[in-house]
């Protein structure tokens, strides 16, 4: 559980024009964002900020490149995108432009512009900059590339999810992300968090006393590294193995979006190879040996289709993986599917339920983001009937889930924005005083 040093949730005043970098998993996202704050005239929320961005795709060698290949990469696209919007005609040396770089791996921060990357997560392997400050490295390669841009924070995915949605909607209590990678954050007191020393200066009220509140990201992904705790199978022994950071992030490796169609190939060709399935097609089941070849879209599809005899299905296996599927193969991957993605979902709902319980919050909505809470069909209703379970909703007599899963309102651009203008905002009420 990492601390990320902000302080507190949105007021919904916060204002600015604000840079914002996002590093995701499969793309790289540029976006200017302008928070008009309550000035807005409106009462829509969708209003009251405005946003112009651009998604660049990540070539998917930058992932096992080098550090400088990833920035030069990266500055390249800042700088695009620069020209393009011409903001160079506003920001320069003297006039920077702030920019806010949500980087959604663990990392621990000891201000909220620095950040030290822990390991690598969701498949990357760049050498160089685990164990370093990330915010520095993206610092030097926009300072050689004479970029008008000051670097204002770095935020985590999950933290960008809950402060953009807590703009708009005050009963955000976590945000979560269910995609490519599964983590969350939540706001805790500081008086509670023992990473942090008490006597830190920046943790004191006036009066001394160590008040306040601070967004935690739980990366809750790499929960049970040591395997006390959660049953795994061979297959999730196999994945975990054939990884690039071997023994970390067991839960995620579980629970989400990268690695469910890998499991769910892995059954398969066991399946395939003990001669249980796929004896009749001609070509063979040669394709299903591709690791990563089978996406969590592909099992959304399975479990959603609603087809006459599966005809969505049997295209799908001949469309992806080359194979003629009969009637009972195609009622096993059904099966298979379901299983895959039920204990994943069940699993996301322990992580939030965590929160829930350690922090005693008893209502609220948890704002999610990612892929498999958007695209899969069925993810929110088996994670909201795996909270209920674990909280004991029934026997308490809820008529109604008191914590509901709401879709996250965009946090790595305008969450990211507000946590910039936050910060740029207690700074100058820091300088005042
Ligand atoms: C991985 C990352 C974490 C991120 C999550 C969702 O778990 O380590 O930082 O929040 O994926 O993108």
């Amino acid at each position: 559980m990492n601390v990320t040093w902000v302080h507190h949730l949105p007021t919904g005043a916060e204002k600015g024009t604000i840079l914002t970098l996002d590093l995701g998993g499969t793309n790289l996202r540029v976006c200017t964002v302008t928070l008009h704050g309550n000035a807005a005239d409106t009462t829509s929320p969708a209003q009251n900020y405005s946003l112009e961005q651009k998604q660049y795709k990540l070539p998917s060698s930058i992932k096992t490149d080098t550090a400088d290949a990833l920035w030069t990469h990266i500055a390249d696209k800042l700088a695009t995108f620069i020209a393009n919007k011409n903001l160079d005609k506003t920001y320069n040396d003297a006039n920077k432009m702030p920019l806010g770089f949500t980087f959604s791996y663990p990392a621990t921060q000891e201000r909220i512009d620095h950040a030290v990357l822990q390991r690598w997560t969701k498949g990357f392997d760049i050498a160089g900059v685990e164990d370093h400050d990330v915010a520095a490295q993206l610092r030097n390669k926009i300072a050689q590339r004479n970029l008008p841009l000051d670097l204002i924070c770095v935020i985590n995915d999950t933290v960008g999810a809950m402060v953009a949605s807590a703009y708009n909607d005050p009963a955000t209590i976590v945000g979560g992300i269910f995609g490519t990678g599964c983590n969350a954050a939540y706001m805790s007191s500081v008086s509670s968090i023992a990473k942090l020393n008490p006597d830190d200066s920046r943790l004191k009220d006036r009066d001394g006393n160590v008040t306040g509140q601070m967004a935690i990201n739980c990366e809750y992904g790499a929960f049970d590294n040591a395997h006390r705790v959660l049953p795994r199978t061979k297959y999730d022994v196999q994945i975990d193995e054939e990884s690039p950071r071997v023994g970390q992030q067991t839960f995620e490796k579980l629970s989400a979006g990268l690695y469910l169609g890998e499991i769910y190939r892995l059954v398969l060709l066991e399946l395939a190879e003990r001669g249980l399935i796929f004896k009749n097609t001609d070509a063979g089941y040669e394709k299903l040996r591709e690791r990563y070849c089978i996406d969590t879209g592909f099992l959304s599809q399975v479990e959603d289709d609603e087809s006459e005899r599966f005809a969505k299905t049997r295209r799908l296996f001949k469309e992806t993986l080359g194979l003629d599927v009969v009637e009972e193969e195609i009622e096993l991957s059904r099966r298979v599917a379901e299983l895959v993605a039920v204990r994943g979902a069940r699993l996301c709902a322990c992580g939030v339920a965590a929160i829930c319980l350690k922090e005693g919050i008893e209502e609220g909505h948890v704002a999610a983001d990612g892929s498999v809470a958007n695209k899969h069909p069925k993810f929110k209703k088996r994670w909201a009937g795996a909270l209920g379970e674990i909280l004991d909703w029934e026997a308490k007599g809820k008529e109604q889930d008191p914590i509901i899963i709401t879709s996250a309102e965009d946090g790595s651009g305008v969450g990211c924005a507000i946590i910039a203008a936050m910060e740029i905002e207690r700074r100058q009420k820091h300088t005042q005083t």
